[in-house]
């Protein structure tokens, strides 16, 4: 390791110490590899895009930090609402934001060519939009092909050789359908539970209840809503998570979709941050079956040369 990977690691420690989030941290790490290795060439400029920027702090942190680097704060970020785009423009000004809906193609190919492109916990809600009122669940083929749109727009913003940062959850492998037997650790946790099932929005939740109240079967699919769910209910956040499904593609499906777009996948990460909190909610009674993992990071590579 290199005098100055020693110190952006420093750097990060101390940057990044009260920050919680693992999607913005990672996001945020993997980010400025990239633009150290592009701004090592003399003619590159970098630029970002981030798509769901929300209150800025991921592409705000990455343009301070690197504020030395050519054409840095020729970066973008979008959102649309209104007070994250207001707030974005008080806390950075050097960055230009942009009050719109990503998945407008007319607004996308307005935005020009970057050579990096973020998007860090926002095509999940791409998914959740896709709600039908007709089915009382997401429509998951309709939504499937909004988020892979979504994702060839994103790429069509990429300079050739540009890389594309995607933090997201991530649905489990295998037959989702199949079916699993938990148990509460207490009486909280079996109503924080019973809470999920009636307000959890995305999809009908099942289960079936067992001769002991604190266990219930139900699918992997319900559990892993359920389990990366939990760390909300009871708490205010829980108003706007309840109508939010973590998961959609699973890792084969990014893979896949990522392939369709000609991207080469330079990173892939799965990662898992709630499990000590989980193992404390709930035992997993069935043999052989574990906690899922929770997210996943992406560095792509859209083919041709930088600079
Ligand atoms: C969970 S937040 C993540 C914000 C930021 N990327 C971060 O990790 O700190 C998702 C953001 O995506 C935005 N968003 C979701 N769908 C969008 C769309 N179709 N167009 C623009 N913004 C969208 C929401 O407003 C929200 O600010």
């Amino acid at each position: 390791m290199s005098d100055s990977e020693d110190v952006w690691d420093l750097y990060w420690e101390v940057c990044l110490r009260e920050l919680e989030d693992l999607g913005k941290r990672e996001a945020i790490l993997a980010t400025s590899r990239l633009i150290r290795n592009l701004a090592e060439s003399p003619k590159q400029p970098v630029r970002l895009l981030e798509l769901g920027c929300g209150e800025g702090q991921i592409i705000g942190t990455l343009v301070e930090a690197h504020a030395q680097v050519r054409l840095i704060n020729a970066s973008c970020g979008v959102d649309y609402s209104p007070p994250a785009i207001e707030k974005c423009r008080r806390y950075y000004p050097e960055i230009s934001f942009i009050e719109g809906d990503f998945t407008d193609q007319g607004l996308m190919a307005g935005l020009g060519h970057f050579e990096i492109v973020l998007l860090v916990n926002a095509l999940h809600e791409v998914f959740s939009a896709g709600y039908s009122t007709e089915l009382g669940e997401v429509d998951v083929p309709e939504s499937k092909r909004r988020v892979e749109q979504m994702l060839s727009n994103a790429v069509k913003c990429l300079m050739p050789g540009g890389y594309l940062v995607l933090f997201d959850g991530v649905e489990n492998p295998g037959e989702i359908q199949e079916k699993l037997c938990i148990r509460f650790r207490n009486w909280q946790a079996r109503s924080r539970f019973d809470s999920f099932a009636r307000e959890y929005h995305p999809f009908r939740i099942s289960y079936q209840e067992s001769s002991d109240p604190f266990e219930v079967e139900l699918s992997v699919r319900d559990f892993t809503r359920y389990i990366t769910k939990s760390i909300f209910l009871g708490k205010e956040l829980w108003q706007t998570e309840r109508y939010e499904s973590y998961q959609y593609f699973n890792e084969a499906e990014f893979r896949e979709a990522f392939t369709r777009l000609e991207l080469a996948i330079c990173e892939l990460r799965p990662l898992t941050v709630n499990y000590e909190k989980w193992y404390s909610e709930v035992e997993i009674v069935t043999p052989g079956v574990d906690f899922p993992v929770e997210h996943i990071l992406i560095v792509a590579r859209k083919p041709g040369g930088l600079g």
